[in-house]
């Protein structure tokens, strides 16, 4: 039988990667090997992947020389970078500029680079519709990732540029999901208005880059991007209040209502929501349902997502 092909998996120990690392070790059939990368050989998280089959090994994203180890005798690389550690997209660049060197370096013959839109070729930094954050972005943990997409290319690594999608277990993790309000009713809060927020389980993302990785050479040099459902407001809020069996209300924030939350990122964050509504038919049409499920026909939908998780939902 012919060798697996190694992936290398940066943010293994973490949702992105987590989930492309699960699903290639479930397939073990498939044709991959999974090197999962992590900053702690030591941790519960990495000591979990070696327990399930992943070989692990220490790399950090501001180490260039960590990462070309890394990366040595792999086929591929899927590569992340985690803006909400540090709230640095300078940082995040020169990280993906660290992991596009070690790319080259060790000659890989296909990358995912996990990416998103530098919302500045929509909202240059003279449009006074949102706030211009740092002095030079829009949406930071965007257009940070977005305006680096270049790297890879201008090195001649074979890459995909995955498109993601917001996640719902933001609803879980950042308190995104509905809260009672003073009379003891639930209400989800998003500045969306009535537009569609393309969104995702965040497992199915790793699933999806294991798709790309299978179909291979189709996707080098394309921008595929993944949603599970393009959902408004008022469809979560039902979907919410069907798995809760309560009434659930949906309450649409204006971006600067967003923005003015106080939270470390609500700026961000707000600027981004905006962005979504206001791009509503270019940002879901380049994150399309049917072309995500042909790269994980095991896509979930909001309903079913909810199904597993609704428990896991902070609502007091
Ligand atoms: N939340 C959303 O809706 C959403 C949607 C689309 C995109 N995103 C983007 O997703 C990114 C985060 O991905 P995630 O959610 O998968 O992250 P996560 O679950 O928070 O995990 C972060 C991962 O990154 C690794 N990591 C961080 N810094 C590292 C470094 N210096 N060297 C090596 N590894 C490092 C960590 O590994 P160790 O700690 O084990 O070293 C960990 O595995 C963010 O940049 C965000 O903008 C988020």
């Amino acid at each position: 039988m012919a060798e697996k092909k190694i992936i290398a998996v940066i943010g293994a120990t973490g949702a992105q990667g987590g989930g492309l690392v699960r699903a290639i070790l479930n397939d073990p059939n498939g044709g991959f090997a999974v090197r999962a990368i992590t900053r702690k050989k030591d941790s519960d998280k990495a000591k979990a992947l070696a327990k399930a089959g992943a070989e692990v090994v220490e790399a950090d994203l501001d180490d260039a020389a960590s990462l070309k180890k890394a990366f040595a005798g792999a086929h591929g690389a899927f590569c992340v970078t985690n803006f909400w550690e540090h709230f640095n997209a300078d940082k995040e660049q020169a990280q993906a500029r660290n992991m596009a060197d070690a790319a080259r370096a060790t000659g890989l013959k296909h990358v995912i680079w996990s990416t998103l839109e530098d919302v500045r070729r929509w909202v240059p930094l003279t449009d006074k519709r949102m706030p211009t954050l740092g002095g030079k972005w829009k949406v930071p943990h965007f257009d940070g990732k977005g305006s680096i997409d270049h790297v890879w290319n201008d090195l001649g690594v074979p890459t995909t540029l995955l498109l993601t999608s917001f996640y719902w277990e933001n609803f879980i993790y950042f308190g995104m999901g509905p809260k009672k309000d003073k009379d003891g009713n639930l209400v989800l809060t998003l500045p969306m208005g009535n537009k569609k927020l393309p969104s995702i389980a965040v497992e199915d993302i790793g699933k999806c880059a294991y798709g790309i990785f299978r179909k291979g050479r189709e996707f080098i040099g394309k921008r595929p991007g993944i949603a599970g459902e393009h959902l408004t407001g008022v469809q979560m809020a039902t979907a919410f209040g069907r798995a809760l069996g309560k009434q659930v209300s949906y309450k649409p924030l204006t971006p600067e209502q967003f923005r003015g939350l106080g939270f470390p990122g609500a700026d961000d964050l707000g600027n981004m929501f905006q962005f979504y509504a206001d791009y509503e038919v270019m940002f879901s049409g380049a994150r399309g349902v049917e072309s995500t499920r042909a790269l994980n026909p095991a896509l979930q939908t909001f309903d079913q997502w909810l199904a597993v998780n609704k428990d896991r939902i902070p609502i007091d």
